[in-house]
C-alpha cells in the first residue's frame, strides 16, 4: 500500500510523479529534516501527546537514516521518503505517529530556512575572508597612483588601494545585508502544521528552540506559504554578485593589451585552442554570466509568488532549487574571486604611465587659481580647458607647457594679467601632490585611506564575531537535541 495515497488514489504515474517530484532539489534538506522530525517528538512526549516508547521509537528509526539516502520519485520528496523509512524499520504503530501534529507544509519552510541558515554563514564567512584579501592587496598598494576614471575617461588621480577599497565597502554593505536578512530567516514555522496549527496542545517555542530557530513566524498561515525570507537573501546575492561581477568586469578590462594593468594568474586563466598566445581571463568571465543566473533565480522567485492565493500551493515547490542554485553560485563565486584576487599581478609602473598620459591633474589646477588668485571657480575652470586645448593640439602634457603660456590664458580669460609661480604650478600638477593633497575623509591620501583601511579590518573583526555567535548557537541547540535524544533513550532503557 502507497504510504501517502492509501485508499484515496490509485498509483501515481510514473511520469507525474518525476514532473512534480521535490527530490532533487530536496537532497541538501535530508538532515534539517532529520532533526526536524527528532525536535517533532521530543516536544509531543513531553506534551504527553506520545509515549516516550512512540517517540524513541520514531527517533531511533530517524538516527538510521543517512544523509545521502536514495528516494522515491513516487513518495513525492524527502518527508514522506523518511517516513516511508521510518514506518520500514519500526511498523506503523510507532512509525504512523511521525506525522502527528505536522505537515509538510511547516516542516519544508523550516527545513529550507535551516539550510539556508547555514549557507548564510558560510557566505559570510567567504565574504569576510575575500574582504581581508582585499585589504591586504590595499596595503601593498597605498602609494601606488592611477588614473581615477570616470566616465572611462581619465578624471583624477587616486591611488589603487583607494579603488580597491571601494569594492570592499560594497561587500561591507553586502555582507550587512545578509546578516540582517539571517534575523527573518532564523524563525520557526513548525507548528503552522499544514496551515491552521492543530487541535493538539503542542509546545511550538520548544521545537524553535530545540532546532536553533530565534522564534516565531507566528501566523500559521503566513508560516506556511511565505517565502520573501528566500526572497530577501537571493535579492541580496543578487546585489553581492553585482558587485563581484563590476569587480570582475574591471579585471578583464585591466587585463587587455590595450590596459595592461594586472596580468592574471595562470592558474585562473585559460588559453585558446586555437590561438597560442591567448591568455583569456575565464574565471572573471564567467563570474559576470552567472552573476546572471542568480538575477534569473530572483526573477523566478518573484514571479512564482506574486499571484499564489493563501496559503500553500505546491507552486512554492518549485521556488526551492532557485535558492540553492542562488546560494552555491554566489558561495563558489566569492571562494574563487578570492584565491583570483589574491594572485593578480597589478602593474604599479603602467598605472603611472597611464596617470601621466592624461590630464588628470587638471582640476588640482583650476583649485588651486583660485587658491593662489582668487578666481572664481567658473573662470579657472575656463582657464585650464584653454590650456588642456592648446597642450592637446600641440601633443604636450600640461606639465610641458611654458609657465608664460598660461600666464597668457590667464590674462585672456580675466582680463587681468597675475603670473602664478613656477613652485605652485610645479606642486599643482604634481600626482603624487594631488592624491595628497585630498585627505578629506573618504579621499584617496595615504593616511586618510591607512585611516580606512583600519578601520575595515575592525568591521571585519566585528562580523567574524558575528558569524561565530550564530554558529555557536547553532551548535548549541544541535548539543539540546542530542541531551533531549538521550533523555529519552534512558527513559526507555530503565
Ligand atoms: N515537497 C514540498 C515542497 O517542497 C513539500 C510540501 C508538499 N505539500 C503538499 N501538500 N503537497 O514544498
Amino acid at each position: 500500500m502507497d504510504i501517502l495515497r492509501g485508499e484515496r488514489l490509485s498509483e501515481f504515474s510514473a511520469e507525474a510523479a518525476s514532473y512534480t517530484s521535490s527530490i532533487d532539489s530536496d537532497k541538501l534538506l535530508v538532515p534539517s529534516v532529520i532533526k526536524i522530525n527528532k525536535a517533532h517528538m521530543i516536544m509531543l512526549v513531553k506534551k504527553k501527546i506520545l509515549d516516550v516508547r512512540e517517540g524513541y521509537g520514531c527517533i531511533k528509526a530517524l538516527e538510521e537514516i543517512p544523509e545521502d539516502i536514495a528516494m522515491d520519485p513516487k513518495l513525492e520528496d524527502v518527508h514522506m521518503n523518511i517516513e516511508a523509512l521510518v514506518v520500514e524499520k519500526v511498523g506503523e504503530t510507532i512509525g504512523g505517529q511521525l506525522n502527528l501534529a505536522k505537515s509538510r507544509n511547516d516542516q519544508v519552510a523550516a527545513a529550507i530556512r535551516m539550510k539556508l541558515r547555514e549557507f548564510l554563514l558560510d557566505i559570510l564567512s567567504a565574504l569576510t575572508q575575500l574582504k581581508g584579501v582585499i585589504l591586504e592587496r590595499c596595503k601593498e598598494h597605498i602609494k601606488t597612483i592611477m588614473p581615477g576614471y570616470t566616465h572611462l575617461q581619465h578624471a583624477q588621480p587616486v591611488t589603487l588601494a583607494h579603488h580597491l577599497l571601494a569594492y570592499c565597502d560594497a561587500l561591507v554593505r553586502d555582507g550587512e545585508r545578509l546578516m540582517e536578512a539571517y534575523k527573518r530567516v532564523n524563525i520557526s514555522p513548525m507548528g503552522a502544521c499544514a496551515l491552521s496549527t492543530t487541535g493538539f496542545k503542542i509546545d511550538r517555542e520548544m521545537v524553535s528552540e530545540l532546532l536553533g530557530f530565534d522564534g516565531l513566524v507566528e501566523n500559521s498561515m503566513d508560516a506556511v506559504s511565505g517565502r520573501d525570507f528566500a526572497i530577501e537573501v537571493i535579492s541580496d546575492l543578487a546585489m553581492l554578485m553585482t558587485d563581484l561581477s563590476r569587480f570582475s568586469e574591471e579585471l578583464v578590462l585591466w587585463n587587455t593589451h590595450e590596459f595592461s594593468i594586472l596580468e592574471m594568474p595562470d592558474e585562473y586563466a585559460s588559453t585558446s585552442s586555437i590561438m597560442p598566445q591567448k591568455k583569456n581571463p575565464v574565471v572573471a568571465e564567467l563570474i559576470r554570466a552567472k552573476t546572471s543566473s542568480v538575477y534569473g533565480s530572483l526573477l523566478a522567485s518573484l514571479s512564482m509568488m506574486k499571484a499564489l492565493p493563501h496559503s500553500y500551493n505546491l507552486d512554492l515547490q518549485e521556488l526551492t532549487p532557485h535558492i540553492w542554485d542562488a546560494c552555491q553560485i554566489t558561495l563558489s563565486t566569492i571562494n574563487v574571486f578570492s584565491n583570483m584576487l589574491e594572485k593578480v599581478k597589478f602593474d604599479e609602473e603602467r598605472l603611472l604611465e597611464l596617470v601621466k598620459m592624461g590630464m588628470a591633474s587638471a582640476t588640482e589646477l583650476a583649485d588651486t587659481l583660485v587658491r593662489e588668485k582668487g578666481i572664481p571657480f567658473r573662470a579657472s575652470h575656463r582657464i585650464v580647458g584653454a590650456l588642456v586645448k592648446r597642450a592637446l593640439s600641440e601633443g604636450k602634457g600640461l606639465d610641458q607647457l611654458a609657465k608664460e603660456e598660461l600666464d597668457k590664458i590667464i590674462k585672456d580669460v580675466t582680463g587681468k594679467s597675475m603670473g602664478v609661480s613656477e613652485e605652485v604650478l610645479k606642486k599643482a600638477l604634481d600626482l603624487v601632490e594631488n592624491v595628497k593633497a585630498r585627505s578629506v575623509k573618504g579621499g584617496p591620501s595615504p593616511e586618510e585611506v591607512s585611516r580606512m583601511l583600519r578601520a575595515r579590518r575592525k568591521v571585519l573583526r566585528d562580523h567574524d564575531d558575528w558569524i561565530s555567535k550564530r554558529r555557536g548557537s547553532l551548535l548549541l541547540s544541535d548539543d539540546v537535541l542530542k541531551k533531549e535524544v538521550a533523555g529519552l533513550k534512558e527513559v526507555m532503557e530503565t
